[in-house]
């Protein structure tokens, strides 16, 4: 297994390679943020359409600091480091590659001590999606990576601690927008910088209704066992995912999608999560992963 240290993580980075990298969310797929090849190799692995953008990773972001406004001031000293990512006005020097073309950037600075340790030795910004093939379910060990690039430097920082992607607010417009539910709730959001808008204005990339998606049908419903016992009745494999407390349902979600998968599992019915704190985005990663798959009907 290619496991490398943080050191060797840096090196690699310094010289266009993409790593694989823990953060507090999810696995990410790093490279110099800085590096037009290095981010074209990330898409190339990822099988990702060059126009869904990346996020910028980044210790603290000075470069930022220009374009940022009194709401951004006030959410970077609340949730950072930590799952939030912002989108605010793109800065000339990132690369086209990074931000797809669009005027804007979504930058994040994590909190996972490795993620920093790494970012600090690098000495550089690093765009890194999640490190997963392009629409499936994002990684959060460091073998689910591994399942999926075999061949990629992986830094192993044990599983992620939320299990879901960071909230994405989009701040380059006069209300801000939440783009994607994530580990920071919207409530927390509005603390700070009152209402927020759900969706965006534009159709945001990577909100694509099929996304997260295991290779099992997903089901929602809120009779788990009943759902479960029809399926299996009209003879499909059929597995149940429980309702548990949101941060436990979002920490787990993701491994058992695999695990399922793995287990040739053709259905998974799932819990619909309370729709509180992270379980907003617990339920938009169940929708999706049960988007654009024919659910099993009758
Ligand atoms: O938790 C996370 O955010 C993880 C970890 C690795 O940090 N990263 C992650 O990246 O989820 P990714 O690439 O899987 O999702 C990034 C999302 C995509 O939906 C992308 O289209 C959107 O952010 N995005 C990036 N730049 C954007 C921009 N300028 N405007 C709107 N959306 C943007
Ligand atoms: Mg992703």
């Amino acid at each position: 297994m290619p496991l490398v240290s943080p050191a060797e993580a840096a090196r690699l980075l310094q010289g266009e390679q993409p790593v694989g990298l823990p953060t507090e969310t999810v696995y990410g797929l790093a490279a110099s943020g800085l590096s037009a090849a290095a981010i074209a190799a990330v898409y190339r692995l990822k099988g990702r359409p060059p126009t869904h953008p990346l996020i910028l990773h980044v210790l603290d972001d000075p470069d930022a600091h220009a374009v940022m406004d009194d709401r951004a001031w006030a959410l970077v000293a609340a949730f950072w480091p930590g799952p939030l990512t912002l989108v605010l006005p793109r800065r000339p020097h990132l690369p086209d590659a990074l931000t797809g073309g669009f005027p804007t950037v979504a930058v994040r600075s994590p909190a996972h001590p490795v993620a920093r340790e790494v970012l600090a030795r690098a000495g550089l910004p690093l765009a890194a999606p999640s490190a997963n093939r392009f629409g499936r379910v994002s990684p959060t060990t460091a073998g689910h990576v591994l399942a999926e690039f075999p061949e990629l430097p992986v830094v192993d920082g044990g599983p992620c601690a939320h299990g879901v992607e960071s909230t994405i607010l989009d701040l380059s417009g006069p209300e801000p927008a939440l783009l994607r539910p994530g580990a920071v709730p919207v409530e927390e959001l509005e603390r700070h910088v009152g209402p927020v808008r759900l969706g965006g204005s534009t159709p945001a990339p990577g909100t694509l209704p099929s996304h997260y998606a295991p290779r099992a049908a997903v089901v929602v419903a809120e009779d788990v066992e009943a759902e479960a016992q029809r399926l299996r009745a009209r003879g499909y494999r059929v597995a149940t995912l429980p309702a548990l407390p949101p941060e436990a349902y979002a920490r787990g979600l993701y491994a058992r999608l695999r695990e399922l998968d793995a287990q040739g599992v053709e259905v998974i019915v799932a819990a619909p999560c309370e729709a509180r704190g992270v379980g907003l985005a617990v339920n938009d990663r169940l929708r999706r992963a049960g988007a654009g798959r024919e659910p099993p009907i009758g």
